[in-house]
């Protein structure tokens, strides 16, 4: 568990870990390229953990070195066993790259984070499109391509992350073109992109809505630097919010931290970007961020959510999120609860009447970003904040506890 001992008051400096969201689907794409891919600034997580594992199974050779991690993709079979799948949600994302590489692949529905039923229909009708034969039998997936991955124009109902990760990793090397519409826009997509165009793709629009890839036949393994972690820039920026503190990060990618910068400058906060700096001072007591409603990027981020709910919980005033991305992502808002906070959640929509100060008190992470929301709300919280669960927390944040201590925080991590 984290011990927090509040409130605090954030000031110094704090280089952003990897994105995590970007690193997993890199993986994924390094066991489709053959020979060596070296990934720079890769967090330390226990996501990354897995997936290396998944690569392991497959064949690969992996090493860490530092945030480093080199991958030596000998691929010898294309199967995730299931503990793998259960413990991470996105390790559906290997499926294209399978069957890009192996032809075939054999894994079972993924697990993950509860932040809903969390769906994998539109992976399964859009690789079905591109030929894949998709066989699901007591909860398992037998995929196969006999005839190799043929290009097709597909359709997203809904711009799914993992979905278009995994349609262009089961393109790249397929037959003819593909064209993706109503593909998801994140920043993850365009890294990933331009690592497989490095490894001699033909990808062309990422990052935006419609998305081309004109497949080759093979690709080779290639350096590349992971982006910066825009979810934990935020997490860590509400952090010195919610303390009255002033904190800069280093290497933000300022385009990425765009669409979340709306509820800090609503809520008092100064900000300011130079380069791949931010520095962000905020005031004594907040104003209530008002209204927040999730979409897909360039939309406000449902990941960022629950930490600006921290900031919301202590302003000085109403304010209203509506989550549309997914269907139970509150869960947060029972932990605030006990901590003092004022929120009625009615499905979709949160209510937060803001109040003057948080009590520490003892909470339980239910999700990752739920979890470190948590963390937020203790540091600005009066006395000791407990929160448990931190297996969620270590899925998406290296040493969480340890950076805020770094910026003056009192926290501490303790085996529960
Ligand atoms: C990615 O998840 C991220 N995970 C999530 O971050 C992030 O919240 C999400 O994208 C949205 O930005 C990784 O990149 C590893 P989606 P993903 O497919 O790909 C529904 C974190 O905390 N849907 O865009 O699973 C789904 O149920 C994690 O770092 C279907 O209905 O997200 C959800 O309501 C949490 N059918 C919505 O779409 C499908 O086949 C968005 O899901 C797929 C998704």
């Amino acid at each position: 568990m984290i011990i927090i001992d509040g409130p605090a008051e954030l000031s110094g400096e704090l280089t952003v870990q990897g994105a995590k969201n970007s690193t997993l689907p890199l993986l994924a794409a390094a066991l489709l390229c053959k020979g060596q891919t070296v990934l720079h600034n890769c967090p330390d997580l226990s996501d990354v953990d897995t997936a290396l594992r998944i690569l392991e199974h497959a064949g690969c050779r992996c090493k860490r070195e530092g945030h480093d991690l080199i991958v030596d993709s000998a691929v010898t079979q294309c199967e995730i066993p299931e503990e793998l799948m259960r413990s991470m949600r996105s390790s559906i994302v290997f499926l294209g790259a399978m069957i890009s590489r192996c032809g075939s692949a054999r894994l079972c529905a993924p697990g993950g984070c509860e932040l809903g039923p969390r769906p994998i229909d539109l992976h399964l009708s859009s690789l079905r499109r591109l030929g894949v034969d998709i066989e699901e039998t007591g909860g398992w997936l037998n995929c196969s391509a006999p005839h190799g991955v043929e290009g097709a124009y597909v359709s997203l109902a809904f711009p799914s992350v993992g979905a278009t990760e995994n349609l262009i990793l089961a393109a790249v090397c397929g037959k003819g073109t593909t064209i993706i519409a109503n593909a998801a826009r994140e920043p993850e997509i365009s890294d990933l992109c331009e690592y497989l165009n490095r490894c001699g793709a033909r990808v062309y629009g990422a990052g935006e809505s419609c998305v081309i890839i004109d497949g080759v036949k093979e690709l080779f393994g290639c350096e590349h630097r992971v982006m910066p972690d825009r979810i934990a820039a935020v997490t860590y920026m509400a952090a010195a919010a919610v303390t009255g503190g002033n904190v800069t990060l280093r290497d933000v990618d300022n385009t990425h931290i765009l669409p979340m910068l709306g509820p800090f400058e609503e809520s008092g906060c100064e900000v300011r970007q130079l380069g791949g700096c931010l520095n962000i001072m905020a005031p004594r007591r907040l104003n209530p961020v008002r209204h927040i409603r999730t979409m897909p990027y360039p939309g406000f981020p449902t990941d960022a959510q629950p930490a600006i709910m921290s900031m919301a919980a202590v302003g000085r005033g109403t304010s209203m999120f509506v989550e549309n991305i997914f269907e139970n992502r509150y869960r947060h808002a029972e932990g605030l609860g006990r901590m003092g906070a004022k929120i009625k959640v009615e499905g979709k929509v949160a209510v937060v009447e803001g109040v003057e100060r948080l009590t520490g008190a003892a909470v339980e992470s239910a999700d990752l970003r739920g979890g470190a929301a948590l963390v937020v709300a203790g540091l600005s919280a009066q006395g000791r904040t407990q929160v448990s669960g931190t297996q969620f927390i270590r899925r998406g944040y290296e040493d969480l506890a340890k950076h805020l201590a770094d910026l003056g925080a009192r926290v501490r991590e303790e085996e529960a």
